[in-house]
């Protein structure tokens, strides 16, 4: 891939993905808010690595953030071969009721960023003919958990449109849907992992593994883990009335099935 730009890279299954990429000796662009975490990640990595790092710090959920990445997806002279969109968060509030501001930083980081930087990336990789998109969804695309579960079922159906609209230009889309992932998500959402049994959680390292080989194969969807493999083929013939019992509260962590 030769160079990568990472969103989330802090943090979970970013991160995970960019000491993956690293090992592998591509040049790095790490994308999250905190300068100072970013700024240590892009040290650590050039030290053990060897590899180019540069720090990208920027709030995805402003557009002057997400036109900052943007910027960086086209430029020609340093030119990025794989965008990587895992930065996201979980609500951990109900919608009725919630911080309105929390919903629209939510829609910007999760939705609207992830089309900013899949427009500016597409484009750019298309006229070099090379290139791959990978966009971090759920398993919650499937279920009907609040405004996140809507926000990646539009991640997961617009890279698939993204995929189907880039055949035959060298470009790849791939949406990845892990399941519960052991991450520092849930407790920055404020929603108590331990409703959960550890069986139900795949480790970081393992999602970044199955969604690099998917994007460098240029497969459409995939999904981690064989658990979830099943979960999601359940989930896609099941009564939607069903479904919405078994998976249907929001974020708030009351009760939720999979995140
Ligand atoms: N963990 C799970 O169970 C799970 C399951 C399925 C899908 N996912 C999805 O996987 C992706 C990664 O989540 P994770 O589990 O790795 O979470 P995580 O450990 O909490 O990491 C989130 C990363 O995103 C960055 N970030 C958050 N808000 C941002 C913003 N507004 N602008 C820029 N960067 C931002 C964070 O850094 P800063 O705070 O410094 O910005 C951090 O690097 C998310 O899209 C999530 O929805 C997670």
């Amino acid at each position: 891939m030769g160079s990568a730009l990472v969103t989330g890279a802090t943090s979970g299954i970013g991160l995970e993905i960019a000491w993956q990429l690293a090992a592998e000796r591509n040049d790095l662009v790490l994308v999250a808010r905190t300068t100072a975490r970013l700024e240590e990640l892009a040290e650590q990595i050039r030290q053990v690595a060897g590899v180019r790092v540069e720090a990208l710090s920027a709030d995805l959920a402003t557009s002057t953030g997400a036109l900052a990445v943007a910027d960086r997806l086209r430029s020609t002279t340093r030119p990025i071969g794989l965008l990587v969109n895992s930065a996201g968060f979980g609500l951990g509030q109900d919608f009725v009721g919630g911080a309105l501001s929390r919903e629209l930083a939510a829609l910007d980081a999760m939705v609207r960023a992830v089309l900013i930087t899949s427009h500016a990336a597409a484009a750019a990789m298309v006229a070099r003919r090379r290139g791959a998109i990978l966009n971090v969804a759920s398993m919650t695309a499937l279920t009907a958990q609040g405004t996140y579960s809507a926000h990646k079922a539009w991640v997961r159906t617009f890279t698939e449109g993204l995929a189907a609209e880039l055949r035959g230009t060298g470009v790849t889309a791939t949406a990845v849907c892990p399941g519960l992932v052991r991450t520092e998500f849930h407790e920055r959402s404020h929603v108590d992992a331990g409703q959960w049994p550890a069986f139900a959680f795949t480790t970081p390292a393992h999602v970044a593994e199955v969604a690099l080989e998917a994007a460098r194969r240029g497969r459409v969807l995939v999904t981690p883990t064989l658990r979830y493999k099943a979960v999601a083929a359940a989930l896609k013939v099941a009564p939607r009335s069903v479904v919405r019992r078994v998976a249907g509260p929001g974020l708030s962590g009351r009760g939720s099935e999979t995140h």
